[in-house]
Formats: structure tokens, sequence, C-alpha cells
């Protein structure tokens, strides 16, 4: 099946030459995210805010309504959320880590311990900044790039029972699962993982949240992948995942498609109005959240449209179109593809760069002067983190660059210049020299890091 839309608007992209990218990489500090985004061809950073917005979320852009307080699409959105959440209370913030912030301040405190299978970095950032530790539990295959499991973002249960045991329920206040898991490749989590964490939470009275950036890719996995869920639409398996969860934090620019914009969704009352005063005094009043009246609209019709079939079956089909590609190439790629994204094992494709000189972003730079295409390093520059005793610095388990494919943008056929271009630095991956930092903040280092070739 081609894909379920037709195109109505188009926005013209350029190719600079060679030369030119050399030296915009040069001044960019060999950080892709220093690059302007004319002096990329082909985007594939993130799949953030970046998608192609319906015509009926356009409408509704012009049909906002700007009211201070009460506006129609709040009423919109908190329909929306109910129907296809299961959420009676919605907090709307300006993106997902507002929203993380606004739940976390809340309920994360001081010594705190956050289980979850994996936390993307700015969550994790999040939970640092407060105070808390958020800890990996997920299944160890997670860290196998090449072993093949249909729901490699699980929480391993018994890491999780440990850790409760370990540290004592009263020093959780939550568990959270990222779905898809993000930081671990966009891997899925299994419907039967979801029901089993809320089960061992409810044990402890501990309740769980669910990171659901992209719960409507996850719920597709669930649908190709899990037994008993063939027959079932992606609107029915995205409710049953939340049915496990106590509420939701969620950025509404990944699965959505909507440009901007973010929320919690809760069941609890009482944990509504404690964020209420502190949604007024960071994002803005309770019924708006730091957005236009018709950003709310085009999240609500976003998430009407998440739960489409074909939509999403087109949509998971282009990213492993992609994958397919750089496999028969023999470049190794995290496998199954994930849901939004294919991630290139660049300590596999430069095993000659040491994780010092940071061989996922190398293969970003790569790959942006080879062919104009923008992906992104995620490895020790991005997930270095400091040991709690020791102070020593603790590289991450994996080096990937990370090709996110935003939804409805690209071909076919961009997709073709994409993996040609990664083709052609693996034919001259031994004479590719790795990064080395020149200036760079503590802490989410990988956006700001200035950097220089080996
Ligand atoms: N949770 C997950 C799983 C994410 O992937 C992101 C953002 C966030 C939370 C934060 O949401 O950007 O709206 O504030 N991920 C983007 C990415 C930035 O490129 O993967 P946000």
């Amino acid at each position: 099946m081609a894909e379920p839309f037709r195109i109505k608007v188009v926005e013209p992209i350029r190719l600079i030459s060679r030369e030119e990218r050399q030296r915009k990489i040069r001044e960019a500090g060999y950080n892709v995210f220093g690059l302007v985004s004319d002096d990329v061809y082909i985007d594939l950073l993130t799949d953030s805010g970046t998608s192609a917005m319906s015509d009926n979320q356009w409408a509704g852009i012009i049909l906002g309504d700007e009211s201070y307080a009460g506006c129609r699409g709040f009423s919109h959105l908190e329909g929306a959320v109910r129907d296809v959440l299961g959420f009676n209370y919605v907090v709307p913030a300006h993106q997902g880590r507002a929203a993380e912030r606004l739940l976390f301040q809340v309920v994360v405190k001081k010594g705190d311990v956050i289980p979850f299978n994996m936390p993307f970095d700015t969550t994790d950032a999040c939970i640092r900044s407060l105070g808390g530790r958020p800890v990996n539990c997920v299944a160890d295959i997670a860290y196998e790039p090449q072993a093949i499991d249909p729901f490699k973002g699980n929480i391993d249960l018994v890491k999780l029972r440990a850790l409760i045991t370990e540290v004592g329920a009263q020093r959780i206040p939550f568990i959270m699962l990222t779905i898809t898991n993000n930081a671990g490749g966009g891997q899925p989590v299994a419907m039967s993982n979801l029901k089993a964490v809320k089960e061992v939470a409810s044990e402890y009275n501990i309740p769980v949240f669910i990171d659901a950036a992209r719960c409507a890719e996850n719920a597709y996995f669930i649908q190709q992948r899990e037994g008993g869920y063939q027959n079932k639409a992606l609107a029915e398996i995205i409710r049953e995942q939340f049915s496990y969860s106590d509420g939701c934090a969620f950025s509404c620019k990944k699965d959505p498609m909507a440009n901007i914009g973010g929320l919690i969704g809760l069941n609890d009352e009482e944990l509504y109005q404690k964020i209420l005063p502190l949604l007024i005094a960071q994002e803005g009043f309770i019924t708006y959240g730091g957005l236009a009246g018709r950003d709310l609209e085009a999240v609500a019709r976003g998430l009407y449209e998440m739960t489409d079939d074909d939509l999403m079956a087109n949509r998971i089909r282009q990213v492993e179109y992609l994958g397919e590609r750089l496999d028969k190439a023999g470049i190794q790629i995290i496998k199954p593809v994930g849901g939004h994204a294919v991630f290139v094992d660049a300590a596999a494709f430069l095993p000659h760069i040491p994780q010092d000189y940071f061989p996922a972003d190398t293969l970003a730079v790569e790959l942006y002067v080879e062919s104009g295409v923008r992906g992104v390093g995620l490895g020790a520059l991005a997930f270095s983190i400091p040991d709690e005793e020791t102070g020593e610095i603790i590289p991450p388990k994996m080096e990937l660059l990370r090709l996110a494919i935003p939804r409805r943008v690209y071909t076919d056929r961009h997709m073709d210049v994409v993996a040609e271009g990664l083709k052609r630095v693996y034919e001259r991956r031994n004479q590719v020299r790795g990064l080395r930092i020149m200036h760079a903040p503590p802490v989410l280092r990988h956006f700001l890091a200035r950097l220089e070739p080996v």
C-alpha cells in the first residue's frame, strides 16, 4: 500500500556542495546541532516537532480560540485525552519536558530512586536536578544491537523487584516506562510487560507513569508482534496501554504530529490539583499551559490522527525500508528496527575509534559531509555520567547514530539518498578519524559541545 495521504503543500530543500558542507560543519564545531537547517538537505536529527501536520490540523490552527481562560481548544484537548488515552485530567504544557518537570516537581524528593526501562536524556536530567536518581531496569537484551527480540524495551521484572527490595518502596515515588524506548533504539514495550510492571507496582503501592511520546508506535508493535492483538484496532491498544498506568507525561511533538505541545494525563484529582499552581507559575493558565489556543487544536486533532492504522503501518514501513537498505549493505543497525528511527551501531561501523573519541558523533559528522544528511550521535558525548561515589565518568554501553524520520515528510527516495550516503562513508570508514572536545558544559553536553577532529 502506498502512502495513505497525498501532498498538498511542499517546502523546497537544497543540497549545498561538499566543500560548503565541510566548511559549515567546521564552523559548527563538528556538532550537527550547530548547523543551520538551510545547510541540511535531509534532516533526520529528530522526529520531534518536525512532522507534517494534516489539513485537519492546519484547519484547527485557523480555528484556534486564543482566549486566556477556558478556550475551546482546551475542551477539545480534554475530550481527546479522555477518548484516546483514557485520562480525566489534562495539564497542558509547551512540550514534553515541561510536562515532565511539572509532574516530577510534585512527586520527586531528594534521595528518591525512580525505576525506568530507560529514561530519555532530558527526563534523566530533570530527575537528577531534583535530587532523584533514575535507574535503568531495561532487559539486558536491549544492549545487544544484533539480538532479535520483539520487545527490547521491556523492563526486566527481576531487576525491578531487586531494586525495590534494595532501596525500599518508600524511596520510590513512581515507576516510569518510556514507550517506545527512545534511548534504547525506539524499541517497544509489550502489553504483558506493562501489565506485569503495574502488578508489581501495586503490590508496593507505587504509581506507574508512562512517558507516552511514541505510545501509538508502541501500540502498533503490540498489534503486529504480541499474541491476541492482531485483530484489535490501534486505538483500542493505545488505550489499553494506559489502563496499566496512573498517568502519563506526553510530548505531543512525536506521535500526535504537532509542531509544539505537551501534556500530563491523570486520573488522580489530588495530584492534578497539586500541579495546577506550578502550572500557572511556570507555563501559563491551566487551560493553555504555555501554548497558543491554535496549538491546542493541532494537538487535540493529532491525538485522534495518531490512532489511524493505515497511517501508522505506512510510517513504520518507511523506517523499516531504510533499515533494510542499510542492513543489506552490511551496516550494523539495532534490530529489529525501532519505531521512529534507524539506529546505526557506530561502534561496529568505526571499530578503530575508541569511545573517548566519540564514534557516534563522528559518524554523524561524516554522514553530513558525505550527503548533507543530518542524523544525531547518541553515545559517550550524550550519555556519559559521573559515578555517584567515585565521580569517575561512566560511558554508555552503546554508540549509536540515530536517523529519526519525521512523519509524513520525506519519501522513500529521500531514504535511498540517506542509505547511499551512509554506504559511501562505510566504504571509506578506515580513513575516518574521531573527534575530541574543545568546549562542553558539564551536562547535556552533546547539544552544546564544540569538537575538533583528532
Ligand atoms: N520523552 C521522550 C521519550 C522523548 O523522546 C522526548 C523528546 C521527550 C520525552 C521530551 O519531549 O522534546 O517535547 O520536550 N525527544 C526528542 C528526540 C527531542 O529527538 O528524541 P520534548
